[in-house]
């Protein structure tokens, strides 16, 4: 989907923001100290323990944890992509992202689309409001049962009647409105509006910008609902409708419901069930999902409880499987049949369908149930088309917990046993995702002198000039010894880094984890009055394990060199005596 954006623009690119104004700009920051703070915008809270740091260009929650860059900022706020946050962080300094990096060229007419499109709106909300035949779609709007109230809310607009009322009200170059998707090209080489006596849904992009339109006929006729087309500022495949409004929801009950139609997101909000967002037309697609889970860790897909409706609940789920990594949850709300959640939230209440919703069916018992339709678990070749008809599904769950609950029920179902089955499971084609492909080091624990070194250089990265001169680190099986090699190594070659740049390094890494851990670590952020002491003193005593586990392992084996080591040893740790005594940690 994207091209790799080369380290040393990431590099140059957080160099030149200060994360400082992209978090204040969109989450207002208090000065205290040398830190700015605010109430956290990832979690519930009255207290501000939200803290920006400018020297370290880095963010961190001691409330829920929630730490990062600028570009994680804008990633977990807005919920962009990677490539988006870096392309929308540039554009606040001016810098192009380099040519073949970005998943769609950069489009100059972007803003000039925005705009027309921005006007656009504000016409048709005006026109529902004012245009002398406006009554006959605040009738139809109240006849749905919508009040005054959530039409605002949604920006719901009318077009009237009439093939060129929006050419004419907006005045703007008819190819602009063209590309904008609001109007049609004749073959003659003129142009008419392409909504026309309809009630409009505007559609907003992550920020709030109008991106599209869908427009719903008033009354019977068709298509029912007219859609703008992919243009440059939307595509369907990637923008949910209501998930603008329904951030906060979201993020506050840590679950989205995904439904199908623009009046199921109005009328489920207008009663209360705020954390809803519809596909435009289409599937949900992985980058809808990918997105979503940015905000919450739990999806529910909801669905007629009809055949059409458990067929595209299956195609769902095949979409959902390989996202299901640590944490994150799925399920499927299915309606009576006749019922789409406007019709039911209307009939029963909020309160009822917020019950409906806390009922859904978890994915993997519908994974399984789904699996029981096509083979009977009675039969001995029944349970084996049942383990083969699974083995695939199962293969794309990432490795985890979850993966590995869903095997054991697989073995229950098909009484196959533990071996079997984990060979048939993992043998399975995988879905290459990040996590799966890479192996995991591990992890750094406790209070060890490579964690102390690892989190004093990435909360100061400055400090790995004062180490320059130290010999390099031995080899050895030490968790993070690697890490840490790298570290400094990326340091030496690169200084004058902050924690944040340090951090975008290691996006995608085995070790980002560890890494971001340690960023937070508190142990190692209490203010020394002698953080290069420390840092020495942590590196020397790394050196001396590293050389007592070789001196150990050439012992054993009869190694001539045990001595050579043994001698070496003796004096790192005479050093460390003496770096100690002279007050040096
Ligand atoms: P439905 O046909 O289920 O309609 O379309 P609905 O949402 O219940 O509509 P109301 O309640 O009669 O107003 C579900 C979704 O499918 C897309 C729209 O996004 C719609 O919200 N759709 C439907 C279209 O794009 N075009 C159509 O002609 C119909
Ligand atoms: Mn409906």
């Amino acid at each position: 989907m994207s091209g790799r954006i080369p380290r040393e623009f990431i590099d140059d690119l957080l160099a030149r923001v200060d994360i400082v104004d992209v978090v204040d700009t969109r989450v207002p920051l208090k000065k205290r100290g040398r830190e700015h703070i605010a109430c956290c915008p990832f979690h519930e809270e009255k207290t501000p323990s939200f803290t920006v740091s400018q020297t370290k260009q880095f963010y961190h929650c001691f409330g829920c944890g929630a730490h990062g860059s600028a570009i994680g900022f804008l990633m977990e706020h807005e919920g962009l992509g990677f490539v988006e946050a870096v392309r929308e962080l540039a554009q606040t300094v001016g810098l192009e992202l380099p040519q073949g990096s970005a998943d769609s060229p950069s489009n100059e007419q972007v803003p000039a689309l925005l705009e027309v499109l921005t006007r656009a709106d504000r016409w048709f909300r005006d026109q529902l409001r004012a245009h002398p035949r406006a009554a006959e779609a605040q009738d139809y709007l109240k006849g749905r049962g919508l009040t005054g109230q959530t039409a605002a809310r949604f920006g719901i607009g009318f077009a009237p009647e009439g093939w060129d009322n929006l050419l004419r009200a907006l005045d703007a170059e008819p190819e602009l409105l063209l590309g904008a998707g609001l109007v049609i090209k004749k073959d003659s080489g003129g142009f008419y509006d392409r909504f026309r006596h309809r009630v409009l849904f505007p559609i907003h992009d992550y920020r709030g910008r109008v991106v599209a339109f869908g427009g719903r006929v008033l009354g019977e006729g068709e298509p029912k609902y007219l859609n703008s087309p992919e243009t440059a500022v939307f595509h369907k495949g990637r923008e949910l409708y209501g998930l603008y409004l329904a951030r906060d929801a979201i993020r506050a009950s840590g679950q989205v419901l995904i439904v199908e139609g623009y009046m199921d997101v109005v009328a489920l909000s207008q009663h209360g069930v705020e954390n809803v967002v519809a596909t435009l037309g289409t599937a949900t697609t992985r980058y809808h999902l990918e997105r979503i889970f940015r905000f919450a860790p739990e999806v529910v897909f909801c669905f007629d409880g009809d055949r059409a409706g458990r067929e595209a609940a299956v195609r769902a789920l095949e979409t959902a499987l390989p996202l299901l990594s640590e944490g994150r949850q799925a399920g499927f709300l299915f309606l009576p049949e006749g019922e789409d959640p406007d019709s039911l939230v209307r009939r029963e209440g909020g309160d009822a369908f917020r019950a409906r919703l806390a009922n859904s069916v978890p994915l993997p018992e519908f994974l399984f149930d789904h699996l029981r339709q096509q083979a009977d678990l009675s039969r001995m070749d029944g349970r084996a088309r049942y383990a083969e008809l699974a083995r695939p599904l199962i293969g794309q769950v990432p490795d985890g917990i979850l993966k590995r609950m869903m095997t054991e029920r697989l073995g229950e179902l098909t009484r196959l046993g533990d071996d079997a089955l984990r060979g048939l499971v993992a043998a399975a084609p995988r879905q290459a995702s990040g996590s799966d492909r890479v192996r995991r080091p591990r992890p750094l624990q406790g209070d060890s002198p490579v964690r102390k070194a690892v989190a004093l250089l990435v909360q100061q990265p400055d400090l790995a000039a004062s180490v320059a001169d130290q010999p390099e680190l031995p080899e050895a099986a030490i968790a993070g010894l690697d890490l840490l090699r790298g570290l400094l190594k990326l340091l030496q070659e690169a200084p004058k880094q902050n924690t944040g740049q340090v951090l975008e390094h290691y996006r995608g890494d085995p070790s980002e984890k560890h890494l971001e851990k340690l960023a937070t670590w508190e142990h190692a952020q209490q203010a020394s009055d002698n953080p290069q002491g420390e840092l020495r003193d942590a590196l020397l005593a790394v050196r001396i394990d590293a050389l007592q586990r070789q001196e150990a392992a050439a012992r054993e084996l009869g190694d001539a060199r045990a001595a050579e080591i043994c001698a070496a040893l003796q004096q790192e740790i005479s050093r460390l005596k003496q770096q100690r005594l002279s007050g040096g940690g």
